[in-house]
């Protein structure tokens, strides 16, 4: 999963082009590429790229009278899958996020919710999102990756999902090459988030194309 949050190139042409090379790579290789793009991006980024757009936040209002909400159902309208809920630089309240991820659910939408520990991932994982995404915030755009700086956060995190819902887990925080990536798989999660790595690259594309090759080489270490 790549966030865009919020740079240069997150948004306008320059988000365009650059979800093209992503939807590029992400066919001719194979790997699953999900973006988390600005809720005003999703739906021209939804019509004109093939690989899964996501939104990186939405508000548990229901319909009425919500001044500035952007809602599960305003973002499936506009062609998202689904979104990142409660990541660090934009949490959300337990019983806000509890409402989020069934409202999520009842509009056909995929939750991926971020929790900060690994304490976290067994109780919030009872709320069956469709994946977690563990991200220590120390991390967070370092260029230190969790799986090299706090590699037991991935463990236990993983052994907290096996023991509670057992839901998709994400790693993420820090992540720059393919060998981080290959090393947060190695140590159980399920696939990799990033951000800045990508999006504050000179070479987007090489960038990208060094991170998929960690997920390749798992692939063939698995055959
Ligand atoms: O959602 C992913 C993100 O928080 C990780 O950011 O810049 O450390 O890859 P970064």
């Amino acid at each position: 999963m790549i966030n865009f949050k919020l740079y240069n190139n997150s948004y306008g042409e320059g988000a365009i082009s650059f979800s093209r090379i992503l939807e590029r790579i992400s066919l001719e290789r194979s790997v699953e590429i999900i973006i988390s793009v600005p809720a005003t991006m999703i739906n021209r980024l939804a019509e004109e790229i093939s690989i899964p757009v996501f939104a990186q936040h939405v508000d548990a209002s229901p319909l009425g009278a919500a001044t500035g909400s952007i809602t599960p159902e305003l973002i499936k309208e506009a062609g998202a899958k689904g979104s990142i809920l409660n990541h660090s630089e934009r949490s959300m309240k337990l019983s806000e996020l509890s409402d989020a991820i069934n409202m999520m659910k009842v509009s056909g939408l995929e939750s991926v919710v971020c929790v900060d520990r690994y304490e976290l991932v067994a109780p919030v994982g009872l709320l069956k999102p469709t994946a977690l995404l563990i991200e220590p915030p120390e991390l967070i755009g370092t260029g230190r990756a969790i799986s090299r700086e706090k590699p037991e956060v991935i463990t236990r995190a993983v052994d907290a999902n096996r023991q509670g819902g057992k839901v998709f887990l994400l790693a993420g925080a820090g992540i720059v090459t393919g060998e981080d990536v290959y090393r947060s798989i190695e140590l159980g999660a399920d696939g990799a988030a990033m951000a800045s790595a990508v999006m504050k690259s000179a070479d987007p594309a090489k960038a990208v194309e060094g991170l998929v090759d960690g997920i390749l080489r798992i692939r063939e270490k698995r055959k």
